[in-house]
């Protein structure tokens, strides 16, 4: 293939504080080699060490990934048992060398599914890792949208919360996400163009970027094009391009 010259160097001066991504396609990534679809997970857990690696190298400060949904336990058994014994997997091997590379891990979403082994090493790598500043990387695993607003709203009940007090503010301290600055971008790969009950409440304000590639062969001259592309965006927040220019009424 002809080395494409259009893909940029180096790196912007705005970066992204927080890059969320939704690691889509690897079912179809397996089906195109006539695989089974967990061997496209397996090769996707293998890329989402290489972007961690991009990540703290690109200094970026918090990483969010999707790796499965609240939604995901209607697949087949065996694809939701290969998913759990991934994540087990992954613990065991990766977690002495993430925490020799200075990352802080997270959990969000809900463990209470998961089985009591599996929830105490969830627990032992959150623990273990909690003093590390290099890099925080939230593993949305057992996580839906819509599940935790409700379980925050549930909370806030529980704490006795009063209507008058419910503010932006407050909901976002009950969220899993609370003390995580909100995803200044958040990456799609495989083509879908929808959010799939991820960061609902989060990704009020991101910038949505979507390559069209599958999440195994996204790398990390990808998310370097994807973390230009970022700077170019000019966020609004709702109002208008800055400098305003006011126009005296009579000037
Ligand atoms: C994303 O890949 C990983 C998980 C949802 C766990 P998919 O498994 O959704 O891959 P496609 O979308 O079927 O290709
Ligand atoms: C979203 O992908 C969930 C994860 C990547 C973990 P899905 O593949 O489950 O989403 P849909 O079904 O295409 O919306
Ligand atoms: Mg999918």
């Amino acid at each position: 293939m002809d080395s494409d010259v259009s893909i940029p160097q180096g790196l912007p001066e705005k970066i992204p504080v927080h890059i969320a991504i939704i690691m889509d396609g690897n079912g179809r990534w397996a089906q195109a080699r006539n695989l089974p679809r967990i061997a496209g997970h397996r090769a996707g857990t293998e890329n989402l060490r290489r972007i961690i690696e991009a990540c703290i190298e690109f200094g970026i400060s918090y990483l969010t990934i999707y790796a499965f949904s609240t939604e995901n336990w209607g697949r087949p058994q065996d694809e939701v048992q290969g998913l759990l014994h991934i994540l087990e997997d992954v613990i065991d091997r990766e977690l002495q060398e993430l925490h020799d590379q200075g990352v802080q891990l997270h959990h969000i979403g809900r463990l209470e599914r998961l089985a009591p082994h599996l929830r105490e090493k969830v627990l032992h790598a959150v623990d273990l890792t909690r003093g590390n500043q290099r890099l925080v990387l939230n593993v949305a695993f057992n996580y839906g949208g819509r599940d935790e607003i409700v379980h925050a709203i549930q909370e806030m009940i529980k704490d006795g919360v009063q209507a008058a007090d419910v503010t932006d503010e407050m909901v976002s301290k009950y969220l899993f996400t609370a003390g995580i600055p909100d995803p200044d971008l958040i990456i799609r790969t495989s083509g879908e163009l929808r959010i799939s009950n991820f960061m609902i409440w989060q990704g009020a304000y991101a910038e949505w970027y979507f390559p069209p590639v599958y999440w195994p062969d996204f790398d990390k001259e990808q998310l370097r094009l994807a973390i230009h592309e970022f700077s170019q965006r000019e966020r609004r927040y709702g109002r208008v391009s800055s400098p305003v220019v006011d126009i005296e009424p009579n000037g």
